[in-house]
């Protein structure tokens, strides 16, 4: 029997459960896959706290009687879980795609270890098939869009970028932002676009995570799969 990606993600969630000890100070994921492990966590019943990485994640863990701080409050976050949308060589990673990807890079760039939840299909040889998050101020932000364009020309990525929705009006982002979403195709240096990506005013960041996962576990049809960058 095949197992459902549901599943593979309910596989990979628990086996980063079982890294978390009593006293730690976890960085809470955003997205599907990290919401099996907030589950997976509150069953376990630990003294720990949580630093959440969007509001959605906030009130999920605090409805389950987790403890829950701001990123200031907590001043250092042991090791964070968060899923991603897609995974490449290195672990390379793009995420967004729940819109929190801010958040989330501030609470993983604030945590001694990052460990990244999916299952096996978000494991990509080469980035881009997922249309690649990019966070923008409301202000200007048509026109920030074209400088966009002009970024992703330069790194040879011909995609204009569309403004996300939710339902009928631009969805609005925790921290009041507009997102775009780019569709790459490939990326063939993510560093690259990255850089192109901070060099535009107006962008607040994107959904390119370089270097940061130290280990990734996939669920898939057998065991979970310990992934390495
Ligand atoms: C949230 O903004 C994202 O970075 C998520 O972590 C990513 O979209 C993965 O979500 P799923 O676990 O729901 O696939």
């Amino acid at each position: 029997m095949t197992k459902s990606l549901d599943a593979q993600k309910k596989a990979a969630a628990e086996a980063a459960a079982a890294l978390i000890q009593p006293g730690m100070v976890v960085g809470l994921g955003t997205g599907s896959t990290a919401a099996w492990f907030v589950k997976a966590l509150a069953i376990r019943s630990l003294d720990i706290v949580g630093v959440a990485t969007s509001q959605a994640t906030e009130d999920l863990a605090v409805s389950l009687g987790m403890r829950v701080m701001s990123l200031d409050e907590a001043g250092r976050i042991d090791l964070t879980v968060d899923g991603a949308d897609e995974i490449g060589p290195g672990l390379a990673l793009i995420k967004g795609g729940g819109a929190a990807l801010l958040r989330e890079k501030l609470v993983w760039e604030a945590s001694r270890r990052c460990v990244v939840i999916a299952d096996a299909a978000k494991s990509v040889p080469v980035l881009g098939q997922f249309a690649l998050p990019i966070e923008v101020v409301a202000f200007g932000h048509t026109t920030t869009a074209r400088r966009i364009c002009d970024a992703l020309e330069d790194c040879n990525i011909k995609a204009v970028p569309s403004l996300r929705l939710r339902g009928d009006v631009p969805l609005r982002t925790d921290g009041g932002n507009l997102i775009y979403d780019a569709a790459c195709g490939t990326i063939r240096d993510p560093s690259a676009l990255a850089d192109a990506l901070k060099s535009v005013t107006g962008v607040v960041d994107h959904g390119l995570f370089l270097d940061l996962a130290d280990e990734a576990l996939l669920g898939g049809e057998g065991d979970v799969l310990r992934l390495l960058p």
